[in-house]
């Protein structure tokens, strides 16, 4: 499945100088001839799942509550619910290759795709969100209401985030097909008008206590260098024993404030927190396969990175599934084009299996069930 040429009659190139981050646009038939790679029962079957993220909202006479899944069942459709399953391309390969087709915008910042089922009149209510989102409609009818960011009053007493001054300026009713993207911090409320499913293609942006937190916390593991203990030889008796000693103080303050990371630990680190699989992320590994009888059936079949498999490249650097590798040049072309395609042909795989790096890589990779023998699925 080709990437995405034009968001609706908006070219690419317009979509990013003029929308993106900064107004809604939406996009009639932004997938012309869209067919849902899923149906409601395959939502049903994966919110069943304890490995698959999924809440159940129901708003049914106004009176709002909010479940975490799994669902064995679903409430009866004449109650007014929407079910919402988070990472849907994790665990299905259709969808995945749906999700694919908005790698106009980089992988880092591409998050996951999540479907909502909603009931007649179903929807989790007027709310914000701090991430971008294309809303594309892949079953049934939804209105959605949207207001440029404003009042961020939360009404008071409900289990979900639901504001309380919501004034729309702007509506429309999506038909399958139909896209809507929205900016952070727009306010938007969407109603199922009869059962419906949407997409909701969800982008990921690290706020600075994020990174820091992640950072600090992985430093805090290996902060690398030497590892002096504090000691006070020489100390004299102290008839104050309540006072944090100065030479204490002094000590672990020298630690922090010479702590210098470099510009290569530092970059290195972001490679490794951006292609980190999402906590629920498992891996299934194939039958053990001799380096030797890979490579051969890699130069025939190819190689495909698994759906689940997060993966970036930057200067001499590839990382994948959180961790980093720094490639010998003559690797690089060949594991930047895994990267950037998902995917190697048996002639490329051949032509790059030679260098015994990525040889070795692929191999690991291969045995961690990170990538496949093989074509992508579609
Ligand atoms: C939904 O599809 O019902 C919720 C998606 C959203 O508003 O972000
Ligand atoms: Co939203």
């Amino acid at each position: 499945m080709d990437g995405l040429k034009t968001i609706g009659a908006v070219s690419l190139a317009d979509f990013m100088r003029r929308h993106w981050q900064r107004r809604p646009l939406l996009a009639r038939q932004a997938i012309p001839g869209f067919a849902s790679p899923i149906g409601p029962e395959g939502v049903a079957a994966l919110a069943a799942r304890d490995d698959v993220e999924s809440r159940l909202i129901d708003s049914t006479g106004d009176r709002w509550s909010l479940e975490h899944g799994p669902f064995e069942r679903l409430p009866s459709k004449r109650r007014r619910w929407t079910l919402l399953v988070q990472g849907v391309d994790l665990h299905d390969d259709a969808v995945h290759a749906l999700l694919q087709r908005f790698r106009f915008l980089p992988d880092a910042r591409l998050d996951d795709l999540m479907v909502s089922y909603a009931t007649n009149g179903g929807g989790v209510g007027p709310h914000v969100d701090s991430y971008d989102v294309f809303l594309l409609q892949a079953h049934g009818r939804r209105r959605w209401q949207v207001a440029p960011p404003g009042d961020a009053t939360l009404q008071p007493g409900l289990p979900v985030k639901r504001l309380a001054n919501f004034q729309p300026t702007e509506e429309w009713v999506l038909e399958p097909g139909d896209m809507l993207y929205l900016p952070p911090g727009w306010q938007h409320d969407g109603v199922a008008l009869g059962e419906c499913m949407t997409f909701s293609i969800g982008f990921r942006a690290p706020s600075r206590h994020e990174f820091l937190s992640a950072w600090l916390a992985a430093a805090g593991d290996a902060p690398g260098g030497p590892d002096p203990r504090f000691g006070d030889r020489g100390r004299t008796a102290s008839a104050r024993p309540g006072e944090l000693p100065a030479d204490l103080l002094e000590t672990l303050r020298g630690w922090a404030q010479g702590w210098r990371p470099t510009t290569r630990d530092i970059d290195r680190f972001i490679g490794c927190f951006v292609t980190e699989p999402k906590p629920q992320v498992w891996f299934e590994t194939p039958v053990p396969m001799p380096l030797p009888r890979f490579a051969s059936a890699a130069s025939r079949a190819g190689v495909v990175v698994d759906r689940r498999t997060r993966i970036a490249w930057r200067g001499p650097w590839l990382f994948v599934n959180g961790e980093s590798h720094e490639v010998p040049s003559a690797g690089r072309a060949a594991l930047r084009r895994l990267a950037d395609h998902r995917h190697l042909d048996g002639d490329a795989c051949r032509s790059t299996l030679d260098d015994a790096v990525v040889a070795t890589l692929l191999h690991q990779w291969y045995g961690a069930g990170w990538i496949r023998l093989g074509a992508p699925r579609r």
